[in-house]
């Protein structure tokens, strides 16, 4: 089996509940807060070590309190921490979050985050059959030297470009799985998507994004499922009805259950039904990393003759 190497950001999510979100200049009052661990770089490693996968996450604390109780919960998670280093004067990332109806508005800090470096992945030991995984809460020059070493050394690179900024086709370049949502890819590939459009009209713009690259794209849909190009063929992979409380963290999860099963040897088509499974379950919960199920969880949570999923 692989090992997963993720190289992301770590924040507290200080998450405040409401009946709705407050308009521009508004005050709104809130029904309660909470502090859950977030960040999408530990709820991707969180996510795929809860899945069984060998999970190693890189990136950097405060040394405040936050960062404190943050490596205290993923250490108990299973995540190794062994590149999570603490970065003096500066603050651990912050997520101010609103929560109502389900859906969230985050406004993200990055404190330590942003001084994640190419020296902190430059010792890392990737190897052929292990899965690099990073998103864009991190500096992206280190995203691309993490990009190139598991290159170097014949790992499989996830690229979550999130949240969504323009960025070089050097990078693109360096990516084996793309995984992003409908936002995401309506800005990279330039053209208008809306959450109603059929999944051709998805399927088209990943084909565009990709261009001639060996790349598989993946597109999640929220409730809506997903629709990947992979080997230039379009899969669609049904979404599941559940009942949403908090929808924070499911793209996380839904990444890292892919970045766990391709360590396992599996085939994208069986990693992407899985990963289905497992979001639809972390939605289900509050929090981000919190929420992140067990392997145990979706195997008992899938329904007779859903995919192909152990
Ligand atoms: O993807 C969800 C995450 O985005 C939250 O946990 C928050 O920390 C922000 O980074």
């Amino acid at each position: 089996m692989g090992r997963v190497f993720v190289a992301g950001s770590i924040n507290m999510d200080v998450v405040a509940t409401a009946d709705r979100h407050p308009r521009v200049g508004e005050t709104v009052a809130g029904h309660e807060v909470f502090y859950f661990p977030g960040g999408k770089g530990a709820n991707q490693a969180v996510s795929a070590a809860k899945l069984g996968a060998p999970t190693t996450l890189i990136g950097r604390l405060g040394t405040d309190a936050f960062g404190h109780d943050l490596k205290t919960f993923l250490a108990a998670q299973g995540v190794d921490l062994s590149y999570v280093t603490d970065t003096a004067g500066i603050h651990s990332g912050t997520a101010i979050i609103t929560l109502a109806n389900a859906d969230n508005t985050i406004v993200v800090v990055p404190g330590a985050n942003g001084f994640v470096s190419a020296d902190d992945i430059a010792t890392v030991a990737l190897a052929k059959g292990d899965i690099a995984v990073s998103q864009f809460e991190i500096p992206l020059a280190t995203i691309s030297a993490f990009f190139n070493r598991a290159r170097a050394a014949g790992a499989t690179t996830i690229l979550n470009p999130a949240p969504a900024i323009a960025f070089g086709a050097e990078l693109l370049d360096l990516v084996d799985v793309l995984i992003l949502n409908e936002t995401e890819l309506s800005l990279l590939a330039k053209t208008e998507l809306r959450d109603s459009d059929e999944p051709a009209r998805f399927i088209e713009a990943a084909r565009a994004l990709r261009g001639d690259r060996d790349m598989i794209v993946c597109v999640t849909l929220g409730k809506r499922g997903v629709v990947a190009l992979a080997d230039g063929k379009p899969l669609v992979v049904e979404g599941r009805a559940v009942k949403a409380v908090d929808t924070t963290g499911a793209g996380d999860c839904f990444v890292g259950a892919v970045a766990a099963q391709l360590a396992a040897g599996k085939s994208i088509r069986d990693a992407l039904d899985y990963a289905n499974i497992a979001a639809s379950i972390c939605v289900q919960r509050m929090g981000a990393a919190p929420s992140m199920p067990t392997a145990a969880e979706v195997k008992a949570f899938r329904r007779p003759g859903e995919g192909r999923a152990p």
